[in-house]
């Protein structure tokens, strides 16, 4: 009986685990031809290619699979009091046709990310310390939020707009994967308005902070009828 019901496990995770390969391979960036390709520095070329051109082999080293950028807090000095810190193939070499990339975001009290979309990458988001106020609008305009805390993940889909704020009394920080060597940002206050066009921005952070009391609220809420029972 127990020895069926690990080769039940086995099978459960095989299946699992091609089932999270096949959709990795529909999701994310084209698969690597090779086993390392990190980012050659990128000399004056005249033509231009799907990602970057790969480093010679024999000058391959451990360091281009290493980066520190994510290691310490951003400057959250700034009128949204929040910074983020995205590291693509373009600052980590060895990310170059991994599919892959990683951001950090710090929020001061009261911080905010804009809300804004990244147009090639899902985006898989962990607070690593702090409550948080995470959400994301589908093209149907629907809202979805939660109030996250230490170790909560948040799922932002791809292409979708998304913000997050910080709802707790301290510093919130998380980190996030996305699935894409170049991700993009698109940001609809910096798209189509002046960075100083600070009308726009107040408006934006007033809406989100009205959601961030709406999420609050429920997520107080939840806690009650769930020490009600
Ligand atoms: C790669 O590096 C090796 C060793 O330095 C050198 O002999 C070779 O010519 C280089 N290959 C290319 C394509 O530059
Ligand atoms: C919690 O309880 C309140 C009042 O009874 C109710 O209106 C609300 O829908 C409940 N929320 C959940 C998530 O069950």
């Amino acid at each position: 009986m127990k020895r069926l019901n690990s080769n039940s496990k086995a099978a459960t995770s095989i299946l699992l685990l091609l089932l999270c390969s096949s959709i990795a391979t529909c999701s994310a960036d084209d698969l690597p031809l090779q086993d390392l390709c990190p980012m050659a520095p990128q000399a004056q070329t005249n033509f231009f290619m799907n990602g970057f051109l790969c480093k010679n082999q024999t000058s391959i080293t451990a360091s281009d699979f290493k980066t520190s950028r994510l290691n310490h807090a951003g400057d959250t000095d700034n009128s949204l009091r929040s910074s983020m810190t995205v590291v693509t193939a373009a600052e980590f070499p060895g990310l170059n046709t991994q599919g892959l990339a990683m951001s950090r975001t710090d929020l001061a009290m009261d911080g905010i990310v804009l809300p804004h979309s990244h147009p090639r990458a899902s985006e898989m988001m962990f607070v690593s310390h702090g409550t948080v106020v995470a959400g994301f609008v589908d093209t149907e305009n629907r809202l979805f939020q939660r109030t996250l805390r230490d170790g909560d993940v948040f799922v932002f889909p791809r292409g979708l707009l998304h913000f997050c704020v910080n709802a707790g009394f301290g510093l919130a920080t998380t980190f996030s994967v996305l699935n894409s060597q170049n991700p993009g940002v698109m940001s609809i206050a910096g798209a189509m308005f002046a960075p100083e066009s600070d009308d726009v921005t107040e408006r934006l952070v007033s809406k989100i902070l009205t959601l961030k009391t709406m999420a609050m609220a429920e997520s107080v809420n939840n806690n009650r009828n769930l020490s009600s029972k």
